[in-house]
């Protein structure tokens, strides 16, 4: 049978992996696919390197000549960022080809645009390979666990996060330079601030919530906080309490809305999410019928995100003969049955909190905070006094020199994040507190 032919846009990272698992495994695929695949054609900026890797591939630097090729039946994208990619993906489209992408950043933001300029064509975006890496958890969201309701997921999503969260915690390495290590093994992103501030985070998250929930994508609805500022102090504090402080993506549904929020959390240490270091990633699924579920992996790699976006290669060549009614829908529900949730605001959010306050060690310092808690209902699980460290040595000294500070830990119970907020800001006004109150929330999952 003829060959599908590719035409892959970018071949760094995730495109030599997308190439060498099809050479590789050529024959296992057609034994499940029916017909040979081939990588015909890719485009890069430099060619000169590209043509060096030596691989059986018709390179060009002019994209617009594989998208308008008609001898190409499938666009595979890893190039990444927003243009030209966006553009050459609307005209694969037109032209009638299926895509797969690895783009998260463009599904999350131009997801619903692309998304149905191909129902009008009649073909498929595709798009596993675009959240945690190597993990099928788009397959298992819309297939696997299509019997259920979807109460919420939570995911540690970002490799390059996770790995620089894990090697801070477990070999005190600096932040700077275990970024430096994931840039050169291939896993940050072009701009590795989307990485350490949590947008690639929250692009994976908004198209997960999708699929489970059944709604548009809506990447501007998901409240996004970085790891920069999580301290090798929380870290340590956060241990003693028998918790690990991770990157995670949480998207609940409640009664009143939807929460989509990306943040450090810090999880109790028995669960399994806690456990997951490196560039690992897991996502952790709730259903009605079947409660919870892990899917566990490589979340970012040449190969293991090469994985994934040949397992849409595969399903794309199913698409090349299935009539579009007959294919699993690409947000996973019907397309005029996608819901219009209330997307919630963060006062509305509900979730425990870990609060460090540095303090004057001053009698009735402590008294005084935990009354801001009481009288604004908030209970507290667990309060935590550490050693004192003399003002003269310390970095907030008083004028004098002479009082000491104490960094005090408070777990407090769940509770609406609004009321924290009011209690952060009166304890933030009283003078005996004599830094920023760290605020890191906290989830039992
Ligand atoms: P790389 O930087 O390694 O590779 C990008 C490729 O695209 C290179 O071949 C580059 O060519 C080519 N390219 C970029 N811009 C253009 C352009 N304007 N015209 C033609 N070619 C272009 O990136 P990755 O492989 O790491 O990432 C690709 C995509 O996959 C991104 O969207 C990323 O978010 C996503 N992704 C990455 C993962 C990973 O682990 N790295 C995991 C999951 C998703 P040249 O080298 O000549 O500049
Ligand atoms: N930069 C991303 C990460 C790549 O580190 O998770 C995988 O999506």
């Amino acid at each position: 049978m003829k060959p599908v032919s590719i035409g892959l846009l970018g071949l760094g990272t995730v495109g030599q992996g997308v190439a060498n698992i099809l050479l590789r495994n050529s024959a296992e695929i057609e034994r499940r696919t029916g017909r040979p695949i081939r990588v015909t054609r890719a485009a890069v900026r430099n060619q000169a390197k590209a043509e060096a890797l030596a691989l059986d591939i018709d390179i060009t630097t002019d994209a617009d000549s594989i998208v308008s090729d008609p001898d190409i039946d499938i666009v595979c994208e890893a190039m990444g960022g927003e243009e030209p990619a966006l553009q050459l993906l609307h005209k694969a489209i037109a032209n009638g080809k299926h895509v797969v992408t690895a783009n998260k950043a463009l599904i999350a933001v131009h997801g619903n645009e692309l998304l149905e300029a191909a129902r009008d064509s009649n073909v498929s975006v595709s798009y596993e390979s675009a959240v945690a890496g190597g993990i099928p958890i788009i397959k298992a969201l819309r297939e696997g666990l299509a019997a259920n309701r979807i109460q919420w997921l939570a995911g540690i999503i970002n490799g390059t996060g996770n790995f620089i969260l894990s090697e801070m915690a477990e070999k005190g390495r600096s932040f700077a330079d275990v970024l430096a290590e994931a840039q050169a093994l291939g896993y940050a992103e072009a701009d590795p601030t989307f990485d350490v501030e949590g947008i690639d985070a929250a692009h994976k998250l908004a198209i997960m919530a999708s699929v489970a929930f059944g709604m548009p994508l809506q990447f501007d609805a998901v409240y996004t906080e970085g790891i920069s500022h999580v301290t090798r102090e929380d870290v340590e504090f956060a241990d003693e309490l028998g918790y690990r402080i991770k990157h995670l993506g949480l998207a609940r549904k409640r009664q009143d809305g939807v929460e989509l929020r990306v943040h450090p959390t810090l999880i109790p240490e028995k669960r399994l999410l806690a456990n997951v270091n490196g560039v690992m990633n897991a996502v952790l699924v709730h259903g009605d019928a079947v409660g919870p579920t892990l899917y566990y992996g490589a979340g970012a790699g040449s190969e293991p995100t090469g994985s994934a976006m040949v397992a849409d290669i595969i399903d794309a060549v199913r698409c090349l003969h299935a009539e579009p009614a007959h294919r699993v829908p690409m947000l996973a529900f019907q397309d005029d049955a996608l819901s219009s949730h209330v997307m919630l605001d963060t006062p509305d959010y509900l979730s425990a909190y870990y609060l460090r306050l540095h303090a004057l060690d001053q009698p009735g310092v402590l008294a005084t905070v935990t009354d801001i808690f009481g009288k604004l209902g908030i209970s507290i699980e667990a309060i935590m006094q550490k050693e004192p460290a003399m003002a003269d040595s310390g970095e907030a000294a008083d004028e004098s020199g002479e009082v000491p500070i104490v960094p005090i830990i408070l777990l407090t119970r769940r509770v609406r994040e609004g009321l924290i907020e009011q209690a952060i800001d009166r304890i933030q006004a009283l003078t005996t507190i004599t830094q920023p109150v760290t605020r890191i929330r906290v989830e039992s999952l």
